[in-house]
């Protein structure tokens, strides 16, 4: 049986450019036995014709709040209680502002008043927009207030520009509502994870660090919320926003992010250690800037503790997932540290290629467990989050 059989869908369209989209969207749906019906505000309407959806929906297309003849075949209060879940995409930023303003002012917004169903954003606008603080307080508000909210996703935009704000494509989108349908693989299980990467100051103004971006470490502790997880977010210093309904601890040493796993291992059920933490930090701190005085200067690093390996040698220890970035061998040195450090599941991955690793905006994988493997190909960081998360659900499972 197709996983949306039965399940009633509205779909919202507003003013954006990824409305186009929504016609692929919409056809998704369908095919996994939504029963879909479309609400159009008048801005989507310069871009995507009602047409359009009613030709793919076979149904009606609702754009009016106040129009006699549309409000008779199904009134604003009937479609808002017909729906099992009310999706948004794109939602525009004005969209955000309106519904977490309570307006009524169009046929959409006043649904979203009048539905007692959840209802779901898939965010899309220009970069700038999405990190403008009005469209992250209007945000703030309407998570608050039980909004599910799906993307951004990062990368090229329409304007020009790169950065989060893209509309999440219709195939993850979907896979966002089959999730939403059949929830909580990780109902009730506790999550620890580090991510970003470490900085290991050597004096007032310099520090040793590395490439890492965060981008997967937070990407995956949002797939892991998805999945009905409560997920324990401690990252170093990325420049990277804190993920929605997950709890965030920043730090910037590798001595800083054991300490606060530490604090927090104790009622974990997965830790995952993606954070790229400094192997080494300088011997010593200098208190005022160094000159350069030498022709050739000297530091010293000593070892820093192993947060990964401390965790996965406790009494009883919780699923432990540790990454591995190598630049060759990868399946032979992955596995090797995960033997040696006694892990359930690492996940490999090549870096120093043009394509995937720390900065980059995809990665492809090597998932390697006890008597398993699996690759994980080329993809973008928020799909192979997803991914992964579910393969790590799945193993999670099958120790416990
Ligand atoms: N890790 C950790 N604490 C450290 C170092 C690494 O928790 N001090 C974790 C990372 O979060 C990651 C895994 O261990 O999950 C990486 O293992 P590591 O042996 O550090 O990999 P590399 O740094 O790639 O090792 P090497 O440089 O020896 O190849």
């Amino acid at each position: 049986m197709p996983s949306l059989t039965n399940k009633k869908i509205l779909l919202g369209v507003t003013g954006g450019i990824a409305a186009y989209k929504s016609a692929v969207l919409l056809r998704a749906l369908q095919s996994a036995g939504a029963d879909v019906r479309v609400v159009m505000t008048q801005a989507a309407q310069a871009f995507v014709t009602p047409l359009t959806f009613q030709a793919l929906s076979g149904h009606a297309v609702y754009t009016e709040l106040l129009d006699p003849t549309q409000e008779a075949a199904m009134d604003h209060i009937s479609l808002a209680r017909w729906a099992d879940l009310v999706l948004v995409a794109p939602a525009t930023a004005d969209f955000m502002a309106r519904a977490a303003s309570g307006h009524a002012n169009d046929l959409l917004t006043t649904i979203c008043l009048a539905t007692a169903s959840p209802i779901a954003l898939a965010p899309a606008m220009n970069q700038q927009m999405w990190f403008n603080q009005a469209t992250q307080d209007n945000l703030r508000r309407l998570t608050q207030r039980g909004y599910y909210c799906w993307g951004p996703d990062e990368g090229a935009q329409a304007c020009g520009e790169t950065g989060p704000g893209r509309m999440i494509e219709p195939e993850m989108l979907l896979q966002q509502v089959e999730t939403f349908f059949c929830p909580g693989e990780l109902d009730g299980v506790n999550i620890l994870m580090t991510a970003g990467s470490t900085r290991e100051p050597i004096d007032p103004v310099r520090f040793v660090g590395n490439r890492s971006s965060g981008k997967m470490g937070f990407a995956l502790a949002a797939s892991l919320h998805d999945l009905g997880a409560a997920v324990t977010l401690i990252s170093g210093p990325v420049s990277l926003s804190n993920p929605i309904g997950i709890l965030c601890s920043r730090v910037e040493t590798a001595d800083e992010m054991r300490s606060v796993v530490l604090e927090h291992v104790e009622n974990s059920d997965i830790f995952i250690g993606v954070a790229a933490v400094a192997d080494y930090r300088p011997r010593k701190y200098t208190g005022e800037k160094i000159k350069k005085n030498n022709e050739i200067q000297t530091l010293e690093l000593v070892r820093n503790p192993d947060i990964l390996a401390e965790v996965a040698a406790r009494e009883k220890p919780p699923f432990t997932v540790g990454f591995a970035a190598e630049t060759e061998q990868v399946e032979h040195y992955a596995e090797e540290k995960r033997r040696i450090k006694g892990l359930d599941m690492i996940a490999a991955n090549q870096v120093g290629m043009d394509e995937g690793g720390f900065e980059s905006d995809s990665n492809a994988l090597v998932l390697l467990w006890q008597d398993g493997r699996e690759v994980l190909p080329m993809m973008t960081k928020t799909q192979l989050a997803q991914q992964l998360a579910g393969r790590i659900a799945e193993r999670y499972h099958a120790r416990t």
